[in-house]
């Protein structure tokens, strides 16, 4: 009875570090697998270039990401762009409100990498700016929260989860549709499925499917909420190294301060 008990146990707890919790109402999160996760992970400087293709001619257009500047898409370890492919970029795709522009009444101007992402157009859809930082798609197992440790929060896993998990099924309530969604919490987002597969013409021939373009977007959204991730796990190497370095010699020193007492006689 007793080995019985622990081998279920055992196994419920491998199959939730696995990333699905179906308690309390939570949605079902597909583990996907990231080029950022564990300690080594790195942001794929492609994957996050066709990211942010799908975020400005799909996402953009309800959703806002206003504490994102514009001028880090040019940062090393995000999508890396040129400072011209930049200031393009901003131009073409954004207007910003200058309130200094028609002798101070204020007017819009194209947008400039110094700018911000600007607000969304959908009042009802949250700012996506630190979205991936601001959801778990882990909390196993048992709530505890321990498979956070080996996979990461989840973040771009709930999102990349949302945007492939609607069942077809909609609903209308007190005016509003309702899209059944896998892996929303409650079942029902109020968000209609924003990407079937072949949304967008990727230009380095990636593959377009729904898969690839959640993913795509999710790997975006998570350099946006943290873009310093990189750097500081690399900082973090840096100071363990430098830890076990004075460790060892710390313990040389000692040895040798007490070699002559303890050896005296
Ligand atoms: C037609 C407008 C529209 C488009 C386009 C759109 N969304 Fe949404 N989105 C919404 C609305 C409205 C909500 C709020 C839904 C709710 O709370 O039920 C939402 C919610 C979300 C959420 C939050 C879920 C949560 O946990 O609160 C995420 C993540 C999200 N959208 C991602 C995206 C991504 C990524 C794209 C682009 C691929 C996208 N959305 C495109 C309207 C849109």
């Amino acid at each position: 009875m007793f080995k019985k008990l622990t081998l279920a146990a055992l196994s419920a707890l491998t199959l939730s570090t696995g990333g699905a919790y179906a308690a309390g109402g939570a949605g079902h999160i597909e583990d996907f697998a990231f080029s950022f996760e564990g300690p080594f992970g790195t942001f794929d400087q492609h994957q996050l270039q066709r990211g942010l293709q799908i975020y400005t001619e799909v996402c953009s257009s309800c959703h806002g990401m206003k504490f994102v500047p514009i001028r880090t898409l040019a940062d090393e370890g995000g999508p890396h762009f040129s400072e011209d492919e930049v200031r393009a970029y901003a131009e073409q795709n954004f207007e910003t409100w200058d309130p200094e522009l028609n002798d101070g009444d204020g007017d819009f101007r194209p947008a400039k990498p110094v700018d911000f992402f600007p607000e969304g157009g959908d009042p009802a859809a949250p700012d996506l700016s630190l979205m991936a930082k601001a959801r778990a798609g882990f909390h196993g197992p048992y709530g505890t929260g321990i498979s956070q440790l080996v996979n990461g929060m989840g973040g771009a896993e709930y999102i990349a989860s949302i945007l492939t998990g609607y069942t077809g099924k909609e609903k209308e309530e007190a005016g509003t549709l309702f899209y059944e969604n896998t892996a929303f919490p409650g079942g029902w987002i109020a968000m209609a499925p924003p990407l079937t597969g072949e949304d967008v013409e990727y230009a380095d021939g990636h593959s377009n499917d729904l898969h690839h373009e959640a993913m795509d977007v999710s790997a975006f959204l998570m350099w946006a909420a943290e873009p310093k991730m990189m750097d500081r796990q690399r900082a973090g190497f840096v100071g363990v190294f430098f830890l076990l370095v004075l460790s060892s010699l710390l313990y040389l020193v000692n040895k040798r301060l007490w070699k002559p007492i303890k050896y005296k006689g």
